[in-house]
């Protein structure tokens, strides 16, 4: 069986300027909530990466019609009258879990295949369920299909999430504002992806305020009065915090240019405790490093604390750093698989339950290595930059899902990678 890898040489600076691509954690849930537009959305800035085809087929298969022009995709739902997300699909990207709440907000009623597990945990859906349900949904899970119905209807509800779960907080979004009355979300997710969403919602003339903070209130509209909009793409934080890390590793200067530097705040800190330089502006930022890495201690949490998309890439700088780091992984339950791959690469890396203990050693190097999830994925790519000698990332379909051209962007950056095929034996993992 053929599979592609990317091959890395070692020692290798990354110095320049990369564009920074749409954000992917953003992009999937625009296309969802396109669905309460019944008509033709139109959105700018979206990446051309794997989930984003994976969603577009969701919605095909609802009954959407999607044309792509380069990173605009206009998506037109007028003919959607479906509301089954089949299992192939959903199954193939968990985040299509996204289409349960513009479908209730649409139909008020979903049938969607229950979305597995991953690699970095069980990813349950408990609190998209429990908020649904305040809002008058009713749940059945038959033959692995999650089925919905708002038998009376959607009606405003005050709900506090049990932790400010980004994507219920998403789904909750998405059939509030079409619910009778008044809807408050407590606790609710603070990323940078919901506040686009609540954006793209009120242009279609949704009425939510409070996106960005814990508390998030939507004042339901009728679902005739929504609209088709136009909207673009939040600049993609965690690809942007991914490149820093790169100039952070080899020395840089690397700018990477199409985000927004508040969303990367405590990134930022980190860097500059690592013995960074990091300058920003309106939608840039730069960073240098010309002395040696200095250990840190990292916390993963809701933003805005440290995101834990960007905690398998600090891990890296850690191992390269002059002493011991401490890397507390709060969000996910097992997002720690990464440290196994780096330790085959030399770093000295110990975990205790959702701790890592990360003592800096002076070089990593290359070795074959597989990717575990798109981020861990990422950041072995960037070790294999930094490390003496050569790597072959295996399994970087992970890398795809959320890295619009990534070999492309490195090297023009200064790496040398390349995507190769090669042949694996069937009963390899
Ligand atoms: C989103 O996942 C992102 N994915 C993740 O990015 C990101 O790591 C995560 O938010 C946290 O920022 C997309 O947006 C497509 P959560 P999501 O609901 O919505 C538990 C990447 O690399 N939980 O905030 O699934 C859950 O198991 C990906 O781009 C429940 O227990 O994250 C997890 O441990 C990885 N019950 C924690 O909460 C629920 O009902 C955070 O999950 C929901 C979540």
């Amino acid at each position: 069986m053929a599979e592609d890898i990317i091959r890395v040489r070692g020692n290798k600076t990354l110095a320049g300027e990369v564009k920074i691509s749409g954000a992917k954690n953003s992009a999937l849930k625009l296309l969802a909530a396109a669905i309460l537009g019944q008509g033709p959305s139109v959105i700018h800035n979206v990446p051309l990466i794997s989930d984003i085809k994976v969603m577009s087929e969701v919605l095909d298969c609802l009954g959407a019609h999607i044309e792509r022009d380069g990173h605009t995709i206009r998506i037109d739902t007028s003919d959607v009258d479906k509301y089954e997300a089949p299992y192939e699909l959903v199954s193939k990207m968990r985040a299509s879990i996204s289409v349960l709440g513009p479908l209730l907000g649409r139909f008020g009623r979903a049938h969607v295949a229950m979305p597995g597990g991953c690699q970095i945990g069980a990813r349950k859906i408990d609190m998209h369920l429990k908020g649904l349900e305040a809002l008058g949904v009713e749940f059945k899970v038959a033959h692995g299909y999650l089925q919905a119905v708002a038998a009376d209807g959607l009606h405003g509800a005050e709900v506090m999430l049990d932790f400010p779960s980004v994507g219920a907080t998403e789904n909750l979004l998405m059939a509030s504002v079409v619910a009778e009355g008044e809807t408050i979300i407590e606790n609710a997710a603070r990323e940078p992806e919901i506040v686009d969403l609540a954006n793209m919602l009120n242009a279609m003339g949704a009425q939510v305020t409070g996106a960005g903070t814990s508390s998030i209130r939507v004042e339901g509209v009728p679902l005739s009065s929504l609209h088709p909009c136009e909207h673009t793409t939040v600049g993609d934080r965690i690809e942007a915090g991914t490149f820093l890390v790169g100039g952070a590793l080899t020395g840089g200067p690397l700018t990477v240019r199409g985000v927004n530097p508040s969303y990367l705040h405590m990134a930022i800190i980190k860097l500059r405790a690592m013995g960074c330089t990091v300058e920003a502006g309106d939608d840039w930022i730069r960073v240098e490093r010309t002395g040696s890495l200095q250990p840190v201690d990292i916390q993963t949490l809701p933003h805005p604390g440290f995101p834990t998309d960007l905690q398998a890439q600090f891990m890296l700088l850690a191992a390269l750093a002059q002493g011991t780091s401490v890397i507390t992984e709060n969000v996910f339950e097992n997002r720690f698989m990464f440290a196994s791959e780096l330790m085959r690469m030399g770093a000295d890396i110990t975990i205790e339950e959702h701790h890592a203990l990360v003592r800096g050693v002076d070089h990593l190097e290359g070795a074959p290595v597989t990717s575990t999830d798109l981020r861990a994925g990422a950041a072995l790519v960037l070790a294999g930059i930094v490390a003496d000698g050569e790597t072959l990332v295996r399994r970087i379909r992970h890398i795809d899902r959320g890295y619009e051209n990534y070999v492309g962007k490195l090297n023009s950056l200064g790496a040398d990678a390349e995507r190769m095929r090669i042949d694996m034996d069937d009963d390899e993992e």
